[in-house]
């Protein structure tokens, strides 16, 4: 089973950043890990929660600093946030009720979606949000 393994190359150089996404990262990897050493619902869920809202305020700490400073591509960037917050919602609703598992799927999009999002859209703001958070 797959993780995200941490280097410098997911870096964005603002430490408060980078800081929230190794936990983001952290969070992934030991959903990953219980889900792969069988856990039960009641040790997966809080991880997935936790997960769910510790990206909300790593998202809201991107857009409130986006509003404070008029960063110009805070709408598309807001858009993919959203998009997220969507999808692991709905997952994390799913699997409290039954209808979910952690299974290889989600656990894939999750890897790739923070990767990216980290790599081709996160990196774009580091000109302009350095030194100002
Ligand atoms: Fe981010
Ligand atoms: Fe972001």
């Amino acid at each position: 089973m797959g993780r995200i393994e941490w280097t410098e190359g997911l870096g964005v150089g603002i430490p408060t950043i980078d800081a929230q996404h190794k936990v983001l990262v952290d969070l992934i990897n030991r959903l990953g890990e219980a889900a792969e050493a069988g856990k039960t619902k009641a040790e997966i869920g809080p991880i997935l929660l936790e997960l769910d809202d510790y990206t909300r305020r790593h998202f809201a700490l991107e857009e409130e600093a986006f509003e404070r400073f008029g960063y110009p591509d805070a709408k598309s960037h807001i858009a993919e946030h959203a998009a997220f917050v969507a999808k692991v919602d709905s997952f994390q609703l799913a699997y409290a009720v039954g209808k979910a598992q952690i299974g290889e799927d989600i656990l894939v999009f999750l890897r790739t979606w923070l990767t990216r999002h980290i790599t081709f859209t996160d990196k774009k703001y580091r000109p302009f949000l350095a030194g100002k958070i």
